[in-house]
């Protein structure tokens, strides 16, 4: 069934182009809340892991709010309709311009990542909520790239600092902790090391509040988090606290997007085989960036007859989709589905080579498919451009 849809739509829009089924969207999003069943959850989805408002749309419907970085993060939840203050400010490079307009917005909620940005809100004289990022020196056991808890990176505040920095910006508003220790994670050990020193912190300083960010990993190889068994030993631990704000992005859309392209070229070769696709890297660029593996299966075709690399038509060796995959015999103009595709997708795709975006589908849950961006065109490319 879905397999139909997704040629239907390659049929329909062209490729490269992203589809996404609402009826995953909005099953992940449940998955969500049972996880923390019986405590009061103030679920955000992290808009920096797709940030095009229908999907936001949904994720509202569902009763979350937002994890925002940006403006540009911050307008794709208001086009979705979101209200200031269901959303979460995060980051650690807060312009004084951007805390400005986010004020102006009425956003109540900011995860506060360092002493010198707290000066900051002070002058400003901000009556928000801040939680304070804490850097509790986890290792998340994921990609470099996508871990954040250790103190060799840029992230928040280190726990031996908190004494001071509350003692600091005592006449300011502080809520609680704040941490997120990295993204795709599978295990549930460094969420608890994470959580067991924001509980320690918490209760130290008399905190009922508190934000575990996001993290948890999808299967794109077979590992993934084993959510009943975080459920259970986080919620028992969590189980004190008033207000459990949690920032999920990955698990929500990864399972729901849908990367279809189309074979130009199959260059057998002596030493290796390529499958050359119409959108490589400009369009996913997590396997050329943190060595990332997706799923593919080619539509309408079964079997394992030949290896070959994947790659995309842009003008470098690191233009990868796959490496040494077994695929049936693929042949100029099938059509190959890369799985798990809805999170960090498009919402990292480029313009490199000059490429346009690829566009976006959404299929809601009786099948109709719905353009929900249109393709870029190489005008779209040039339109700030000044001769
Ligand atoms: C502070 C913060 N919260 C939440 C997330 C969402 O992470 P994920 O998509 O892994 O759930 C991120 C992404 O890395 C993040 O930096």
């Amino acid at each position: 069934m879905r397999e139909e849809i997704l040629r239907k739509v390659a049929e329909e829009f062209g490729t490269p182009v992203y589809v996404y089924f609402e009826d995953v969207i909005r099953e992940r999003a449940r998955r969500v809340r049972e996880t923390f069943e019986g405590l009061n959850l103030f679920p955000t989805f992290a808009v920096k892991a797709n940030n095009n408002p229908n999907l936001i749309k949904i994720l509202k419907e569902e009763g979350f709010g937002v994890d925002v970085v940006t403006k540009g993060e911050l307008l794709a939840s208001k086009i979705a309709g979101v209200p200031p203050e269901s959303v979460v400010w995060n980051g650690n490079g807060k312009s004084r311009e951007d805390m400005d307009f986010f004020l102006q917005e009425g956003v109540k909620i900011v995860n506060v990542d360092s002493f010198e940005e707290m000066e900051i809100w002070r002058e400003k004289g901000a009556r928000v909520e801040f939680f304070v990022r804490v850097n509790p020196e986890v290792d998340a056991k994921t990609h470099p790239h996508i871990s954040t808890g250790l103190k060799r990176h840029k992230f928040g505040i280190p726990v031996e600092d908190v004494d001071r920095f509350l003692a600091e910006y005592r006449d300011l508003n502080i809520r609680g902790f704040h941490v997120h220790i990295g993204s795709q994670i599978t295990q549930t050990s460094p969420f608890l090391q994470a959580y067991e020193s924001v509980v320690r912190l918490s209760e130290r300083y008399g905190f009922d509040e508190v934000n575990i960010g996001g993290g948890w990993g999808v299967n794109y190889k077979g590992e993934e988090l084993d959510l009943e068994e975080y459920g259970k030993k986080v919620t028992s631990l969590l189980s004190g606290f008033k207000r459990i704000i949690v920032e999920i992005g990955r698990f929500i859309v990864a399972p729901a997007g849908f990367l279809v392209l189309r074979v130009l070229y199959v260059k057998r070769r002596r030493e290796k085989n390529f499958v050359v696709v119409d959108g490589g890297m400009n369009v996913l660029i997590r396997p050329a960036l943190y060595s990332a593996y997706h799923r593919i299966f080619v539509l309408g075709k079964r079997g394992t007859d030949m290896v070959a690399d994947v790659v995309g038509p842009l003008c470098e060796s690191g233009d990868v989709l796959a490496l040494e995959r077994e695929l049936p015999s693929v042949e100029p103009g099938d059509l190959l589905v890369v799985e798990n595709a809805g999170a960090y997708g498009y919402a990292m795709a480029s313009n490199y080579n000059s490429s346009p975006r690829p566009p976006e589908v959404l299929v809601t849950p009786n099948g109709e498919a719905r353009l929900i961006r249109r393709r870029e065109s190489e005008v779209d490319l040039f339109k700030d451009v000044i001769v």
